[in-house]
């Protein structure tokens, strides 16, 4: 059964973890993963989650199964969260959010849910994306394909580029978008390219699935969910995979949620009904345990306002980390301009670094950063910044 199964390459994200795990070198840093580390280099627990688990604990719930779509008040949490409390098409019924397995869950029941209402469809993602989109639809079924994005020249967005494949691409596409905090790149649009880019995708009747796994660490909770909500007003109907893995440091519960915009409260009762479907195929139920904390914090005004100023404070933490990488590579003489990453929002830096410079900073320096360049800025502190930006600066 198994003699012909072959070896399969390690994760180009997860895998890294594994290699730095094994590192034996105490001066290792794991700028790999897109984790948000601390001055003290470990990931928070966050006091709003830890009062939200003490009361939980103390009330000794029962652990029954949960509904097929996730608990009533995450949801709603949730909904308000990236639409806005008050929000016309939450009060018109046109949203159905169901709890998922992280972003990554969320991706992948609005995947397997698109095929059956699309299945010849094609999948756009951008050049580059997240590693993990492109493997996510394949898997689904869908050939996947890339629109212009970054520019290498700028440190930018490459926007006619991006306007032109949207607009070549087959009628009803279905196309992935990372409504902020781009992930490899840092580079976000602007408010006035986003309507661009929606007029686009109305005209060629192309389905967007906004992605947003970073909201919070771009500008703001509200500020970062500002395609979020130029999309709810464009009455087209669209899918919105969302996370809490960063934005209350708790990767290991995998909350995330999936959101699907559709035209009217009775559609919305049949869309929820199939995709229902889809979870109890794949995992039955979701996971109680981080969905009743999210939902604890978020429902409760103190808490509430507790997360927020955690997750500024880690915003700011890493914009102070992203200018002292700049500052510190200048000072050592680096020839390239690197004030490019100070501009780039969220936790990651495309940094321009090639694949044989990023392989000598794992072989040399104990440096992990993923093979595309990216690195993870929310992992840098005082204590390594000065090896990090050495190790760069000798490397280039
Ligand atoms: C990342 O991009 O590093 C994170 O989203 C973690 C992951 O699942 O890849």
């Amino acid at each position: 059964l198994f003699s012909a199964v072959e070896m399969a390459p390690r994760d180009p994200i997860l895998g890294l973890n594994e290699a730095f795990n094994a590192d034996t070198r105490t001066t290792k840093v794991n700028l790999g993963v897109g984790v948000y580390y601390n001055e003290e280099g470990r990931i928070p627990l966050l006091r709003a989650v830890a009062e939200a688990e003490k009361a939980r604990i103390e009330a000794h719930a029962p652990r029954g199964y949960l509904p097929i779509e996730g608990i009533a008040a995450y949801d709603k949490a949730v909904q308000e969260l990236l639409f806005g409390k008050g929000a016309a098409l939450i009060e018109a019924g046109r949203v159905i959010t169901t709890q998922a397995l992280g972003g990554t869950g969320a991706l992948k029941i609005g995947a397997d849910f698109l095929k059956r209402l699309l299945p010849d469809a094609t999948v756009a993602i951008s050049d580059p994306s997240w590693e993990n989109h492109r493997a996510l639809f394949e898997s689904a079924g869908f050939p996947v394909q890339n629109y212009r994005y970054y520019d290498p020249f700028s440190n930018g967005v490459n926007r006619g580029g991006m306007l032109e494949d949207l607009r070549n691409l087959p009628a009803r596409s279905i196309v992935v978008l990372h409504a902020c905090c781009h992930n490899p790149t840092g580079v976000d649009l602007q408010l006035e390219d986003w309507k661009a880019v929606l007029e686009v995708l109305r005209e060629r009747e192309h389905v967007p699935f906004l992605d947003i796994a970073y909201q919070g660490f771009g500008d703001g909770i509200d500020q970062d969910a500002e395609a979020v909500r130029l999309f709810a007003e464009s009455g087209l109907e669209f899918f919105v995979s969302s996370s809490f893995s960063k934005s209350f440091s708790l990767y290991g519960e995998r909350v995330g949620a999936l959101s699907l915009v559709t035209s009217s409260r009775e559609e919305s009762t049949r869309v929820l009904s199939q995709l229902k479907r889809v979870i109890r195929t794949n995992y039955s139920n979701p996971p109680t345990h981080g969905a009743t904390v999210v939902a604890s914090v978020l429902n409760s005004p103190e808490l509430r306002a507790m997360w927020e100023a955690e997750l500024g404070e880690m915003r700011e933490r890493i914009r102070s980390m992203r200018l002292a990488m700049v500052e510190q590579l200048a000072a050592l003489g680096a020839k390239r301009d690197f004030g490019f990453v100070a501009e780039q929002r969220g936790m990651f830096s495309y940094s321009g670094l090639t694949v044989e410079q990023v392989e000598r900073l794992k072989e040399e320096f104990g440096i992990y950063a993923v093979g595309t360049g990216r690195i993870c800025v929310a992992a840098l502190n005082n204590g390594n910044l000065d090896s990090v930006t050495r190790a760069i600066h000798a490397v280039l």
